[in-house]
C-alpha cells in the first residue's frame, strides 16, 4: 500500500488544471449502457474509481478504450449479463448508478447492495421507491437489489428524504425515465452540477430531459438513445481542494479548468476567511496573504457548502484566529479526519454532527492514516503546513477520487512524495 511523506512549509505557488469530476464521469460513463452504438466522453479523470467503472461496464458487456488525453469510448456490445457483483460494488459505492441504465435498457438488474462505507451509513432506499414509482419491480435477494420491469411508465415522485435530496438516486431515476413511456416529473430533485452535466451527455444521446440542475426535473420517455460525443464538467471539488492548499500554505495558485459558478459557496466561504479568489478567464487566481479567520460552516445539498469539502475546510480552520463551528448535515458521522488532525495537534471537540475548532498556531508532523477520500486530502492539506514530515497511509483512498495529486501539489512547489511499499 502506497504512502504519502510530505514535508510542510512551503508556500505553493505556480499553476495547476483541475481535472473532470468524478462524481459526473462515473454516472456518465453509466448512462452509456442506454445507447444503441458507441459514445465518447472528454475530460474523464483517470481515477481509481472510473477504472472500476470501466471494469463494472466491461462485466456489462461494453468495451471501454481510454485513450491517453482522458478520451473514453464506450461501446455496448452484449446485453446478455445485467450482474453487477458485490466485488465492484463494494469497492465503489457508484456502482449503483448502473441501476436505473440496465432497468430501462435491458429491463432488468441484479446489482449488489451496497453497505455502509466509512462515512456513514450509505442508504439506497429513495432509489428504490424513485424506480418502484415507474413500475418496476424490486426485491432484495441474497444481498442483490433484483430490479425487472416490462414497462417503465413516467410517473411524478418525490425523492426528497431526511437529508435532502439523493445526488445518484436523482441520477438513477432520471436515467430510467429517459426510456418510460410518458412524463416522470422528479420533485426534490438534486441541483448538483454532475445532474445537470448527466443531463446534458442523456439529451446529447437523444433524451428529453428539462430542468436538470432545479428541483423539479421533467423527462418525457424517448424510444431509444443512441451514443454521444460529451466533456465532462470540471471537478469543482478537486478545484476547492486546491483553493484550499493555496490558502493554507499563504501561497498563491492560479487554476485553470475550473467553474466558479459551480463554486459559490466555496468561493463566498472563502472569502469569508480571508482567502483572496479571483476569476481569471476559465479559471481563477487563489491567495491568502495572512492567518484565517474562525467562520461557522454548515454542509448542505448544492448549493450550499458541500460536504465533500468538510475535511478540507476543516484543515484550514485548524489554523484559524480563533473558533470556528463545522455541521454535517449530509454524512452526520463523516468526521474520521479529526482523530487524525489532533494527531498533528489540532484543537477539536466533536459534539454529534458538529465539530468546534479551535485555531492552533501550528500543525506538527505526524503519521496519520486515510481513512476516506476526502478525509485523506485534508490531511495532506494539513501535512503541507505541517512542521515536520507528516507521512498519510493508505493513499488508495486519495488516489480514488484525485488524479495525480502529490505530482499536482509538486508542480506547485510542496515537498510531496509517494512511497511505494
Ligand atoms: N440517502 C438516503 N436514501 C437514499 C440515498 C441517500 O437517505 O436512498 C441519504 C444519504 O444517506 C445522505 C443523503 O441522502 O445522508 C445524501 O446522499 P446522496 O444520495 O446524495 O449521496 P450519493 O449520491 O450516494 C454523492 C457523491 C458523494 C457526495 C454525496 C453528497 C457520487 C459518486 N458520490 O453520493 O461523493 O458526498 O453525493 O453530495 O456522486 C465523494 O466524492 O467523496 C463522495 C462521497
Amino acid at each position: 500500500m502506497d504512502k504519502f511523506l510530505v514535508t510542510g512549509g512551503t508556500r505553493l505557488k505556480g499553476q495547476v488544471t483541475v481535472s473532470g469530476a468524478k462524481n459526473a464521469a462515473l454516472p456518465i460513463l453509466a448512462a452509456s449502457l442506454l445507447a444503441d452504438g458507441p459514445s465518447t466522453i472528454s475530460g474523464v479523470p483517470d481515477l481509481a474509481d472510473v477504472r472500476n467503472m470501466s471494469d463494472l461496464l466491461g462485466d456489462l458487456g461494453a468495451t471501454v478504450q481510454r485513450d491517453g488525453d482522458g478520451g473514453v469510448r464506450i461501446n455496448v456490445e452484449d446485453e446478455g449479463q445485467s450482474h453487477a457483483i458485490y466485488d465492484r460494488v463494494r469497492k465503489m459505492r457508484a456502482s449503483i448508478c448502473v441501476l436505473g441504465p440496465l432497468l430501462a435498457k435491458r429491463r432488468k438488474a441484479r446489482v449488489a447492495m451496497p453497505g455502509g462505507c466509512a462515512i456513514g451509513s450509505r442508504p439506497v432506499n429513495l432509489h428504490v421507491r424513485g424506480l418502484r414509482a415507474l413500475g418496476a419491480e424490486i426485491e432484495l435477494d441474497g444481498g442483490d437489489i433484483v430490479a425487472s420491469a416490462r414497462k417503465l411508465t413516467g410517473a411524478s415522485i418525490f425523492l426528497g428524504g431526511p437529508f435532502g435530496a439523493t445526488v445518484l438516486g436523482t441520477g438513477n431515476v432520471m436515467m430510467a425515465a429517459t426510456l418510460a413511456q410518458g412524463q416522470t416529473v422528479i420533485e426534490s430533485a438534486a441541483c448538483e452540477p454532475e445532474i445537470a452535466d448527466l443531463a446534458a451527455y442523456l439529451n446529447a444521446m437523444g433524451a428529453r430531459i428539462s430542468g436538470a440542475g432545479t428541483p423539479r426535473v421533467v423527462i418525457d420517455g424517448v424510444k431509444e438513445l443512441t451514443g454521444a460525443e460529451h466533456t465532462v464538467i470540471p471537478d469543482r471539488i478537486e478545484a476547492g481542494t486546491f483553493m484550499i492548499a493555496a490558502a493554507i500554505t499563504n501561497g498563491e495558485v492560479r487554476l485553470s479548468n475550473t467553474n466558479l459558478d459551480h463554486m459559490l459557496a466555496v468561493v463566498d466561504k472563502l472569502r469569508e476567511v480571508g482567502v483572496d479568489v479571483e476569476a481569471d478567464g476559465g479559471g481563477a487566481v487563489v491567495s491568502a496573504a495572512r492567518r484565517i479567520e474562525p467562520t461557522d460552516a454548515t454542509t448542505q445539498p448544492y448549493p450550499g457548502f458541500p460536504t465533500d469539502l468538510q475535511a478540507q475546510l476543516m484543515a484550514l480552520l485548524c489554523l484559524a484566529d480563533g473558533n470556528s463551528v463545522i455541521t454535517e448535515k449530509i454524512f452526520p458521522d463523516r468526521f474520521l479526519h479529526v482523530a487524525e488532525l489532533l494527531r498533528m495537534g489540532a484543537n477539536i471537540r466533536k459534539e454529534g454532527p458538529t465539530a468546534i475548532v479551535t485555531g492552533v498556531r501550528h500543525l506538527i508532523g505526524a503519521p496519520v492514516m486515510a481513512s476516506d477520500l476526502r478525509a485523506s486530502a485534508a490531511l495532506v492539506l494539513a501535512g503541507l503546513v505541517a512542521r515536520g514530515e507528516t507521512t498519510i497511509a493508505r493513499v488508495y483512498h486519495i488516489d480514488r477520487g484525485y488524479e495525480r495529486i502529490e505530482e499536482k501539489l509538486a508542480a506547485l512547489g510542496a515537498e510531496i512524495r509517494r512511497i511505494s511499499e
